[in-house]
């Protein structure tokens, strides 16, 4: 700090500084927080180009869109091409495998913190289920219910078991492959060769690393500083003997959001030092909340999400009275001034949700100009989201106690251990 600003800060009325903070303030991501900067006063939307300077990582160009094409014969999934999935580490490393036709693996998972899922946990879901389709290859699922008993002091252990089982029955409607896809409850499954990995993990990250990765101070619970030792276990092959024997250089391709990268930075330093491949990733942006672009849906807060299991008529409603608008103030200005289609959430959703480039382009040129009206624009949101939601619900409501103990049980995936 210079000596004037220090001097400055001594001199300035305790009142205004705090008027100054509320001004102002840095942009916030973490596995816990998701808040973009405050600029007098103005709540700005996530800046993604600074969080991949932040982070090290690499963004998507049309490069890795046509490679990812070129191989797999496929126009690169909608969440590719509209930049929702924007940012990767080697990648490349994974796509060289597929080509070469060695094996791999892809890994995600989810906090199961309440019965309730929502439009926003679909992404990496619906994601993960095109890559498998695409690269026809294993996935493994963590729920972290361990994580959620840690890290929400309200929550009974017997709850988030629970909430495991019923979020696991939304994840498999999403279409995953049944004979390639195992998706486990770490309080469930935790032991033997996966056990192993979280030990071997742990002796290798620090105290002082946990705490400085993600913020932890001395009155948190020492199961917190632990924690990334599980998440990182399902990185590495040997941690499946069911799947992939004793190898453990298979490597993985994580899909995630962006704020999930810390865990993984950390076990990308461990694989180096236990001889293991390092995990390849690929983030995406957050799912906006009804209210705008500054913060992710949340499921805790109940008018800023759209959950899986509401009706058309919530759907409808949320839309309408929530979705922070960037449309004109009123028609005539609307029609004059047009509308701002990056500011604005039921566009935004029509991004994520919508398939057909042609019709998201027609749209966005049409509320620029003016001459697509916020009401119209909602309408077709409201149609593309009750049409999403019903069709999950439906392969939802098909989701047997049989078919869900079949995805949760460990099994041989048919991958030729072989092939190095
Ligand atoms: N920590 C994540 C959450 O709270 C869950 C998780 C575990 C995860 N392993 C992952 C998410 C791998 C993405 C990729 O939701």
């Amino acid at each position: 700090m210079s000596a004037d600003k220090a001097v400055q800060d001594i001199v300035e009325p305790l009142a205004n500084a705090s008027i100054a903070s509320e001004q102002k303030a840095e942009q916030i991501v973490d596995p816990w927080n998701v808040q973009g900067a405050v600029v007098d006063g103005k709540q700005m939307g996530i800046d993604y180009d600074r969080l991949i300077e932040q982070f090290g990582t690499r963004a998507i160009d049309e490069e890795v869109l046509k490679r990812m094409e070129n191989l797999t014969g496929r126009k690169p999934h909608a969440l590719l091409r509209r930049g929702i999935f924007f940012s990767h580490r080697e990648l490349n490393r994974i796509l060289d495998r597929y080509e070469q036709k060695k094996p791999f693996f892809l890994y995600t998972g989810r906090g199961p913190s309440s019965d309730s899922m929502h439009l926003g946990h679909m992404i990496p879901f619906l994601f993960c289920q095109y890559l498998q389709e695409v690269f026809d290859c294993p996935l493994v699922i963590q729920l972290t219910d361990d994580e959620k008993f840690l890290f929400k002091p309200n929550l009974k252990l017997e709850e988030c078991i629970k909430f495991s089982r019923q979020n696991a029955k939304d994840i498999i409607a999403c279409g995953f492959i049944p004979e390639k896809t195992f998706i486990f409850s770490n309080l469930t499954h935790v032991g033997g060769p996966f056990y192993h990995n979280v030990v071997r993990i742990s002796r290798c990250i620090t105290y002082s690393q946990s705490k400085s990765t993600f913020g932890f101070n001395d009155s948190d619970n020492v199961g917190k500083s632990h924690f990334v030792s599980i998440q990182a276990a399902p990185s590495f092959s040997n941690s499946f003997p069911e799947i992939f024997g004793t190898r453990s250089d298979i490597p993985c391709l994580i899909p995630c959001a962006i704020d999930q990268d810390p865990y993984f930075r950390l076990t990308r330093d461990v694989a180096h030092k236990l001889k293991y491949p390092k995990p390849a990733l690929i983030h995406a942006k957050f799912f906006p909340a009804l209210q705008g672009p500054g913060t992710k849906m949340s499921a805790s807060v109940d008018s800023s999400a759209i959950f899986m299991t509401d009706t058309a008529p919530q759907i409808k409603n949320k839309i309408n009275r929530h979705a922070f608008s960037g449309g004109g103030a009123t028609m005539e200005l609307h029609q004059q001034f047009g509308g701002k289609p990056e500011e604005d959430i039921p566009f935004q959703y029509l991004s994520f949700f919508l398939d057909d480039d042609a019709e998201v382009n027609e749209i966005e040129k049409n509320y620029r100009a003016g001459t697509l009206s916020t009401g119209d624009l909602k309408k077709r949101c409201i149609e593309v989201l009750q049409k999403f939601v019903a069709d999950f619900q439906a392969r939802k409501a098909a989701v047997t106690d049989e078919i869900l103990d079949q995805y949760m049980t460990p099994k041989s995936m048919g991958v030729d251990l072989s092939a190095k």
